[in-house]
């Protein structure tokens, strides 16, 4: 079977310059859950109908799917379809048309309506003409209305909302915008297909009614989830899809052992992969593809991104890690950034305030608060005092800083790169390094400190 996915349509109602597919549900866009959906379907031969800024569309998805152009992207759904006839027209098989906007369509329900053709084939032996994802909506607005024959599966027409009568109104079971069609049937209908007298538009759903009046069959298939068929037509529907969307990952994970905090405020993506035992609190974001290991906890208002928490690892509120990794019971923040391909050691503490660029950190490395460490190599055991920076950059370059195992960089030190701190030495508090220090060393540089009796209270009280 092949696919192909409405995209054309201009997204009036968004607003918006961009294509309306293109807008983001969890950081993907909507047109990506569409694809995924088609192809966890088992599809692989897809084809996207475009127009309104098709370029875009291209370069966001790529080569791996065959673009068609709709000339009038007010066309309707029959002229979508129809634009991408050269695709489907000599195939004896189903195709699939899924609606671009419908980004909550299961992979599953997609599978389920191919099993569903061949059990009726099978069973009934009857070749069904068609199906029709459908579900039935408390409030049906703005969807077309399936019209059955009394007491069956068995689908008269699709009425759009514009075009129905008082009583098909009030029908709730509703298209959710997928459909299989026989391609020999799908091809007659749509050359048959006359403009909707309000709107102007072919709609791909009059081809039912014609394909029913040919004495052939079309049924309707009930979404297990009726959130499944939902239409993002306005931001309003995007921010509610999305936020069906993330309840949905959010249940998945917990089903798998994860704990989540008071879930009504946790974002978390579809690349993001959870291990049992991790517990997430309020306000985390976790985007990307990161990875957290078992018994993992994050604290209130972190953000991870693109990054992989080892096991036991602690992540304190209001911390960031992106494009890091951070090894087995490693503790970062209150207020920690941890950045750009940095890796925290097992059992390391990047504590408050605290920030780490572009660096190795080794185990058992503390530097519990306000310092800045950045291109820096730091080995097991180095002590970081309060208040440590790193000049790694001189107006030109970035330089990098070595510190070996077990050194010890006293408070408010400066090492200034391209530096190396040898194994087991230590830097006195204070101290503006420049050279090298060697093994075991002592490192001062400080001016010498007076004390001048009574000299503070005469300033004071003068
Ligand atoms: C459509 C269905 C409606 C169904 C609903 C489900 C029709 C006529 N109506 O209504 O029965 O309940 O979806 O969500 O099909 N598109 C094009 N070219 C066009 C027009 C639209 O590619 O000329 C694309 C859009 O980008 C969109 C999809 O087709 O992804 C559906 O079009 P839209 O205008 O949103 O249809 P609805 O009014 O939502
Ligand atoms: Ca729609």
């Amino acid at each position: 079977m092949k696919a192909v996915i409405l995209a054309a349509g201009l997204g009036t109602r968004f607003k918006s310059d961009k294509p309306k597919v293109l807008h983001t549900l969890l950081g993907k866009p909507m047109l990506w859950y569409v694809i995924n959906a088609v192809k966890g379907g088992g599809i692989r031969d897809i084809g996207i109908v475009v127009s309104h800024k098709a370029e875009e569309i291209k370069k966001t998805f790529g080569d791996e799917f065959k673009y068609f152009h709709q000339e009038n992207p007010k066309g309707g759904t029959a002229d979508a379809v129809l634009a991408s006839i050269d695709f489907w027209r000599n195939s004896d098989d189903y195709l699939l048309i899924i609606n671009g906007d419908s980004p909550l369509v299961t992979s599953e329900t997609i599978k389920n309506m191919q099993r569903f053709l061949h059990m009726v084939e099978e069973y009934e032996k009857i070749k069904l003409s068609g199906v029709v994802l459908t579900s039935f909506l408390q409030d049906p607005t703005g969807y077309g209305r399936i019209v059955k024959e009394e007491g069956t599966d068995r689908i008269l027409k699709i009425v759009e909302e514009k075009d129905a009568t008082p009583q098909e109104r009030n029908i709730r079971e509703v298209n959710g915008g997928v459909y299989m069609f026989y391609v020999p049937h799908l091809l007659e209908a749509l050359f048959k297909i006359k403009p909707s007298e309000k709107t102007g538009e072919l709609y791909l759903t009059d081809a039912v009614q014609y394909i029913v009046s040919k004495g052939y069959e079309v049924r309707s298939f009930m979404a297990s989830d009726p959130t499944e068929i939902i239409g993002v037509n306005t931001r309003w529907e995007l921010s509610f899809a999305e936020n069906i969307l993330r309840l949905k990952l959010i249940k998945f994970w917990a089903e798998r052992g994860v704990t989540f905090h008071i879930p009504e405020t946790v974002w978390i993506e579809p690349d993001v992969s959870l291990s049992k035992n991790v517990e997430i609190y309020p306000s985390v974001a976790l985007l990307g593809k990161t990875k957290v290991g078992e018994g993992t906890v994050i604290k209130n208002g972190s953000i991870v991104e693109n990054s992989e928490l080892g096991q036991k690892v602690v992540v304190e509120p209001y911390s960031i890690i992106r494009n890091s990794k951070v090894e087995s019971e490693a503790v970062v923040g209150p207020y920690a950034h941890v950045r750009e391909e940095t890796t925290v050691g097992s059992k390391s503490h990047i504590g408050n305030f605290v920030e780490v660029k572009r660096s190795t950190i080794g185990e058992g490395v503390k530097a519990k608060h306000l310092a800045y460490i950045g291109d820096a190599q730091v080995g097991d055991e180095v002590n970081i005092g309060a208040g440590v920076v790193t000049a790694n950059y001189d107006g030109k370059n970035k330089h990098r800083t070595v510190i070996e195992e077990k050194a010890f960089v006293g408070s408010n030190s400066l090492l200034i790169a391209p530096i190396k701190v040898g194994r087991l030495s230590y830097v006195a508090g204070g101290s503006a390094v420049s050279k090298d220090i060697p093994e075991g060393a002592l490192a001062v540089e400080r001016s010498k400190l007076r004390i001048i009796e009574g000299k503070g209270k005469k300033l004071l009280e003068d």
